[in-house]
């Protein structure tokens, strides 16, 4: 088999592409032979030794993949040689094989592409998690999403949509808006360009977003949350871009609003019963078409570096998937 290798953590750079002996599988895994890798966040700042999560090192990034069980292990009575499966397992995913604990992998039904399986956990989980257990979205109310052309920003479009809610999608161009709105939002602000108080006032008659869903932090987080609705919900998803933002509590007050804390990857470990009914609602969603994940270019394996460089220039609309 062949991995990319990080053997000290300072950076993309450092990563090399070396063959390896394929592993066979313990008690509880499964040898998977890859076919897609999704790159997420994390998998940015895991290379750089900022993730929270930091493996033994050397390690294979690529926290989420899709592909076909090559061999089981001991005790794995629920998956078999020849199934293909999604597995988001926080590293190994950037190579042509990988071990995974068995109880991770999702497995696939017929018609779910490699390429969307591979792209699917890390942000529908995330969102449908946010919006509609930690948000407590309704059919009717009003969503703003920041960063919706990104990964969860995408995937949070779609599942607020497929509730029932209007989608105000927020991003950084007219390009990234433009796939918002042909993704399903019914309005988008341009924040580079556009005033976001004044322009949430004018799409909301005055009353704000029910729901903000903020992957982003940063500047636009203090003046988005000043433009949320009467018993608003702001879920504080993420900081992709950089800053950690503080608001003055009296917002909250004023607006008999929520901040609402979301971290999918703790509810799946805390939760699974819960954390698999979500997951099979999704795969049900996804079968009827109703969520689909963007794919915004597949590459070849051998080219991650190229898609580390995309993905670090905030070039990328949904998900970067890289191929065998
Ligand atoms: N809480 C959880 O459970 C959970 C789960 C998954 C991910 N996350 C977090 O959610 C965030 C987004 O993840 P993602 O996979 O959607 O990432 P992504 O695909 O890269 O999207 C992030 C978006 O953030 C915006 N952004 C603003 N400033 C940026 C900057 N300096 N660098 C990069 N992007 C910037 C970009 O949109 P514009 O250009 O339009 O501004 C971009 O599309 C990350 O912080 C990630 O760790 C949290």
């Amino acid at each position: 088999m062949h991995a990319w290798l990080c053997e000290n953590p300072i950076g993309v750079d450092a990563l090399t592409w070396q063959e390896r002996p394929t592993p066979q599988p313990g008690a509880g895994e499964v040898l998977i032979r890859i076919e897609a890798a999704s790159l997420n966040f994390p998998d940015l700042l895991i290379v750089q030794n900022k993730y929270q999560m930091k493996p033994p090192l050397p390690f294979v990034p690529g926290s989420e993949y899709a592909g076909t069980i090559e061999a089981v292990g001991e005790g794995v009575t629920h998956l078999k040689v020849g199934q293909a499966v999604a597995c988001l397992s926080g590293t190994g995913g950037f190579g042509t094989h990988t071990l995974a604990p068995a109880k991770l992998c999702m497995p696939l039904p017929a018609g779910f592409p490699a390429v969307d399986a591979a792209a699917f956990i890390m942000t529908y989980a995330t969102s449908h998690h946010a919006l509609m257990d930690r948000g407590q979205l309704k059919a009717g109310e009003t969503v703003l999403v920041l960063g919706a052309a990104g990964g969860v920003g995408t995937a949070a479009i779609q599942i607020a949509k497929a509730a029932g809610a209007r989608v105000i999608a927020a991003a950084s161009n007219a390009e990234k808006c433009a796939l918002c709105t042909s993704i399903g939002a019914d309005a988008t602000i341009n924040y580079s360009t556009e005033n976001l108080r004044e322009a949430l006032k004018t799409l909301t008659d005055g009353k704000g977003p029910d729901i903000i869903y903020d992957p982003v932090g940063g500047e636009f987080a203090e003046p988005a949350f000043r433009s949320i609705a009467w018993r608003g919900r702001y879920l504080v998803v993420g900081f992709a871009a950089g800053p950690i933002p503080a608001l003055p509590w009296n917002l909250a007050l004023l607006k008999g609003a929520s901040i609402v804390g979301v971290f999918w990857g703790d509810f799946s470990r805390r939760e699974p019963a819960a954390n698999a009914a979500m997951m099979q609602e999704l795969a049900q969603w996804y079968g009827a078409g109703k969520i689909k994940p963007v794919i915004h270019n597949t590459l070849p394996m051998a080219q991650l570096k190229q898609a580390y460089a995309d993905m670090g220039s905030r070039g990328v609309m949904g998900k970067l998937v890289m191929v065998n």
